[in-house]
């Protein structure tokens, strides 16, 4: 019989009615009707997703985009790779841990100097998990303490200090995509959301998920 996490995950994909592995042609062909400048930020730079996420702005036509993390390295080999696509997109690398007030406003005071106070997207990609397959009395406070930093707070600290640079005068039905109505912010969530139970019930991950996603919801309510 399925867990209740098991149940809230198939009720998950079941929501979703057309699912896509590879990109399909409306990713890989640059829309036209960008404005001139398009400019993307992403807290959580590199990685599995967060370069999967750059390389396909950029394959998608941004002009600007902000890669943000902890380790400038790693961004900057993410940076190399954005720039085989497109070398003429401006790229600005960010060392900040977005657990911290202090980093994420200064990031964004950064974000604000060099594209003029106007962002188009910002994604939420940083995220922390400590080891799966444990309980609450087998988890480690530090765990619980780094995914609420990280996945929770950090999620607050960059819808706080960057979608002021999002939002936009206008009504919202131009033609000229981010022009009117505001920009986007996205944070990857996981299935870790509404999960209570069975394989991947890591609570310091899940409850920081679900709390992300509350906050996304209130984002959505909050700004018009
Ligand atoms: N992998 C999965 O199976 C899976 C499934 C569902 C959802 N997700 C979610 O998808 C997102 C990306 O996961 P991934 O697997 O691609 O992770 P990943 O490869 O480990 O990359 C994590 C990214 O987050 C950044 N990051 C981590 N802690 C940070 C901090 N304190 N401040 C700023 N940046 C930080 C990392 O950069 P630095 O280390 O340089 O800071 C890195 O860029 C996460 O939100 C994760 O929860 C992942």
């Amino acid at each position: 019989m399925a867990t209740k996490s098991q149940q809230n995950a198939q009720n998950c994909r079941d929501f979703t009615k057309t699912l896509h592995k590879t990109p399909y042609p409306a990713l890989l062909n640059p829309p036209d009707n960008l404005p001139k400048e398009y400019t993307i930020c992403i807290l959580g730079g590199h990685g599995a997703a967060g370069t999967g996420l750059a390389k396909a702005y950029t394959q998608a036509g941004a002009t600007g985009i902000i890669l943000a993390s902890r380790t400038l390295s790693a961004l900057e080999e993410t940076a190399i790779q954005l720039r085989t696509i497109n070398p003429n997109i401006k790229i600005v690398i960010v060392e900040c841990d977005i657990s911290s007030n202090s980093a994420v406003q200064q990031m964004a005071h950064t974000a604000a100097r060099e594209f003029n106070s106007r962002l188009d997207v910002v994604i939420v990609n940083a995220g922390f998990s400590g080891p799966m397959g444990t309980d609450i009395v087998a988890e480690k406070p530090e765990w619980f303490e780094s995914a609420l930093g990280v996945n929770t707070l950090g999620t607050f600290y960059a819808a706080h200090y960057l979608i002021p640079m999002l939002l936009r005068e206008g009504t919202g039905t131009g033609d000229d995509i981010g022009s009117c109505g505001g920009g986007s912010f996205i944070a990857i969530s996981s299935m870790a959301a509404p999960t209570v139970s069975g394989f991947g019930a890591h609570a310091h991950y899940c409850v920081s998920k679900a709390a992300q996603a509350r906050l996304v919801e209130m984002v959505y309510e909050h700004i018009e």
